[in-house]
């Protein structure tokens, strides 16, 4: 089979890298990708959001099955192209995708359907979301309704705290048309989690528990990143709350979606806090995390095109998904200042001495004139699989130890939480 992954980013190189090893693979493309990508498949020079420039590429290079890493594509509308060109692709449609692309649009299906989820109230009006928080008076999350790269939602610990949401999101338009809508939602009280699975629409899979680490600094300080670092299996998440999860949770959302007439195949992310009151959803997604996928798939034993062809095709049931023993840790590289500016084309060295039981995913890098250099806020996450988390942590930094750039910045404490 001749595959193409769309995207550039760790979550891409991941799903390369674990898609190489399936027999069923003759070639892999990937639009636009990375270096560290450059080494398992041919990248092409197409940027993941020209849905047209796709269509085209799988047509002439005739691909078997098309791998959607980000959300952009899909909420606009890949998958439904690549459908009525008659072309396979793992990733949902833009109808099923906008339980990520709209908050509003998630959290009223779960209210209608009885998912668990904070309670929320939703505004199109700047002065009704400012009387509905000082009428609430209580600490609460302003979220932009849209696509916002993450940085759409404030949480706010003060009346004053969210009024100031409301102004840099409705006023100041800091998030564009993703701020038309605004959801105010009750600051929920636990343990973050992300449990992401696999469905066909019908059958829900799901994946070894993760938990991702959001903060730029140490001890979950400082302003909140794409990830800094995941882990996987999360013991917070142990099989009894899996099942909760998945009886309370996934398979009543992904039966919603059906219902809705916004049938979902592919992987759906549910973040989670664990609460004092079960498992509530914080947000969906509409795709494997980002850094999660990385520990993720490298626990995941099966053949993931023969998951990912079982879940195109409809029959997920009769798939069996198996995963290593052991734990794995991801620990993100990230630019001096990010998730702030930052520098770009900062020489990277000492990948060669990373050793080869380590894996070193590229998020964000480029080559200048041979010679490697950054190129994004997260540029690369160092991943280890071992026995343990206690092992998989202490290897996963023996590999950052190697890896040097100027400005280069990390936590220290990535997995530490599954010590305690
Ligand atoms: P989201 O993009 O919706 O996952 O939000 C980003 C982060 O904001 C989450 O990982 C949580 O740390 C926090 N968050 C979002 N919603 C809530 C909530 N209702 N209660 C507490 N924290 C929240
Ligand atoms: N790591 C969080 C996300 O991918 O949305």
């Amino acid at each position: 089979m001749k595959i193409l992954v769309v995207g550039s980013g760790g979550r891409e190189h991941a799903l390369v890298w674990k898609i190489a090893q399936s027999p069923l693979v003759k070639k892999i493309y990937c639009a636009p990708g990375n270096p560290g990508i450059a080494q398992l498949a041919q990248c092409v020079p197409v940027a993941a959001e020209d849905i047209n420039g796709l269509l085209a590429l799988a047509r002439q290079e005739q691909i078997d099955l098309t791998v959607v890493g980000p959300e952009m594509p899909l909420t606009l509308g890949l998958a439904d192209a690549f459908a009525a060109a008659g072309l396979a692709v793992f990733g949902p449609t833009a109808a099923a995708a906008a339980i990520e692309g709209s908050k509003k649009l998630a959290k009223d299906i779960m209210q209608k359907y009885g998912i668990p989820t904070a309670r929320y109230a939703t505004f199109t009006d700047y002065q009704a979301a400012r009387r509905y928080i000082v009428e609430q008076s209580s600490p609460c999350v302003v979220k932009a309704d849209g696509l916002a790269a993450g940085k759409g939602v404030i949480v706010a610990r003060t009346v004053e705290q969210a009024l100031e949401a409301v102004d840099l999101i409705m006023r100041d338009r800091a998030f564009g048309r993703a701020g038309d809508v605004v959801v105010v939602e009750e600051l929920l009280q636990g343990q973050e989690a992300s449990v992401l699975a696999f469905t066909d629409g019908e059958s829900v899979v799901p994946m070894l528990p993760a938990q991702d680490h959001k903060q730029v600094f140490d001890g979950d300080e400082g302003p909140n990143t794409g990830g800094m670092g995941a882990y996987a299996p999360a013991p917070l998440v142990d099989e009894h709350m899996l099942r909760k999860v998945q009886q309370t949770i996934l398979q009543p959302t992904v039966r919603a979606l059906a219902a809705e007439g916004r049938p979902y195949k592919g992987v759906l992310y549910a973040g989670l806090m664990l609460t004092p009151d079960g498992p509530k959803v914080l947000e969906f997604n509409a795709r494997f995390g980002d850094p999660e996928a990385q520990p993720v798939l490298a626990l995941l034993r099966s053949d993931l095109v023969e998951i990912m062809l079982s879940v195109v095709q409809g029959r997920l049931a009769g798939q069996t998904v198996q995963w290593h023993t052991g734990a794995a840790v991801c620990v993100v590289l990230a630019s001096g200042g990010y998730p702030g500016s930052y520098p770009k084309g900062v020489p990277i060295s000492g990948l060669a001495d990373v050793p080869p039981d380590v894996l070193v995913f590229h998020a964000g890098t480029a080559l200048q004139d041979g010679q490697l250099v950054t190129a994004g806020g997260r540029v690369l996450g160092v991943t280890a699989r071992a026995d343990n988390i206690a092992a998989a942590i202490e290897r996963a930094y023996q590999g950052v130890e190697k890896i040097s750039f100027a400005g280069m910045h990390y936590r220290r404490d990535i997995g530490r939480k599954a010590l305690n």
